[in-house]
């Protein structure tokens, strides 16, 4: 099996960009390894629990968030070639060799799924890869739309430690070898089936999704007997790595819909460091990512830490959503929720 170090190096020959993406791309490999080990010492290596504090989202920081970012951080910092780097965990960019005039951009998620630390269930890193310029009154703009990543990955600390990256226009998956400490070419060319009887959604916001959501799902849930024909399956692990990874393997759709819970956030998901790299890789394999009213590679960004609706994965089942989202947009359709009739509160028509 090919090592991801011979990969990277015949990958980014392939690509119009210098060395330096190889060592970029290999040094955030090697900081997966090392999240992999703490990770899998859990309880052993003091890592499970909280640290008593927030993070810019107001969310508990879990220990191994914060040792994860550390890794990453410590790691990235010291590559020549890198200008900024931009966490979940942190509120601004860490700039670094902030005097170049181009270099790339890290967004990522060090510790995706976190809510499944404690419990043993599969957690993950997500990352994203950009090129910036100075513009001609030097400023650095840090913020570019999904579709100008140069490659982007996820892992899953799993019973295997697994790598999806794609740089260049295949997704390709990696494996760790625990006792090589190398991860080993397994899972060439991903590709998503078109269409599929699998979805993975967060049922208990059920009574916030807005009706396109509503009515796609209540449509799987019918069944045999309903106008699909055929049953779905729906799985949930509550980690986007882990339910992304198996939308990827086996076919599927994932879903954090815009909902009414918290009417002043766009969605869930964080866009540069979850939805970015995850509709990029989705994509590549032949998939569609939206946010059910746009494509999410599109979004142009306004802050690091912006939230976005997400609807990914196989081509067909995301068409039949986003064709929802426009009959319920143009009022072409009657959708059943009287929560979502005129005059409701929850009506959010663009
Ligand atoms: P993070 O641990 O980085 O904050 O991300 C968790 C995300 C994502 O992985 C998952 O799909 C979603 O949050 C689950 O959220 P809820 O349990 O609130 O539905
Ligand atoms: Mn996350
Ligand atoms: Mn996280």
């Amino acid at each position: 099996m090919e090592k991801f170090s011979v990969f990277i190096k015949n990958e980014v020959a392939n690509t119009s960009n210098s060395m330096d993406l190889k060592v970029v791309l290999t040094t955030l490999a090697s900081c997966i390894g090392d999240i992999a080990k703490a990770t899998h010492q859990g309880a052993i290596g003091g890592h499970l629990g909280n640290m008593g504090t927030q993070n810019i989202q107001g969310e508990v920081q879990k220990k191994l968030d914060v040792r994860s970012n550390e890794i990453f951080i410590e790691s990235l910092s010291k590559i020549d070639s890198i200008i900024a780097l931009v966490s979940e965990e942190n509120e601004f960019p860490i700039l670094v060799n902030e005097s170049r005039e181009e270099g790339y951009v890290i967004f990522f998620d060090p510790l995706d799924g976190s809510s499944n630390i404690d419990v043993n269930g599969i957690v993950g890193s997500i990352f994203s890869v950009y090129k910036t310029k100075r513009r001609s009154d030097n400023e650095l703009d840090l913020l570019s739309s999904g579709s100008e990543q140069i490659a982007a990955g996820y892992s899953t600390y799993g019973p295997s430690t697994m790598l999806v990256l794609t740089v260049g226009n295949e997704v390709t998956s990696f494996t760790l070898d625990e006792n090589l400490n190398e991860f080993l070419l397994t899972h060439p060319n991903l590709r998503i089936t078109r269409e599929s009887s699998e979805y993975a959604i967060n049922s208990s916001n059920h009574r916030f999704w807005e009706p396109p959501v509503q009515k796609y799902i209540k449509e799987c849930n019918e069944g045999s007997e309903g106008q699909r024909g055929k049953n779905f399956n729906m799985r949930w692990c509550g980690s986007m790595v882990a339910d992304i990874h198996r939308v990827l393997m086996r076919g599927g759709i994932f879903m954090y819909p815009k909902d009414n819970k918290l009417p002043q956030k766009a969605g869930r998901l964080r866009l540069m460091y979850e939805a970015n790299p995850m509709a990029l890789i989705i994509e590549r394999a032949g998939g569609k990512a939206s946010t059910g009213r746009e494509r999410i590679l599109e979004i142009r960004p306004e802050n690091y830490h912006q939230r976005t609706p997400v609807i990914m994965g196989a081509a067909d089942e995301v068409e039949k959503i986003i064709g929802y989202y426009e009959k319920f947009d143009s009022g072409e359709l009657e959708f059943d929720s009287p929560l979502f009739r005129e005059r409701s509160l929850f009506v959010d028509r663009k």
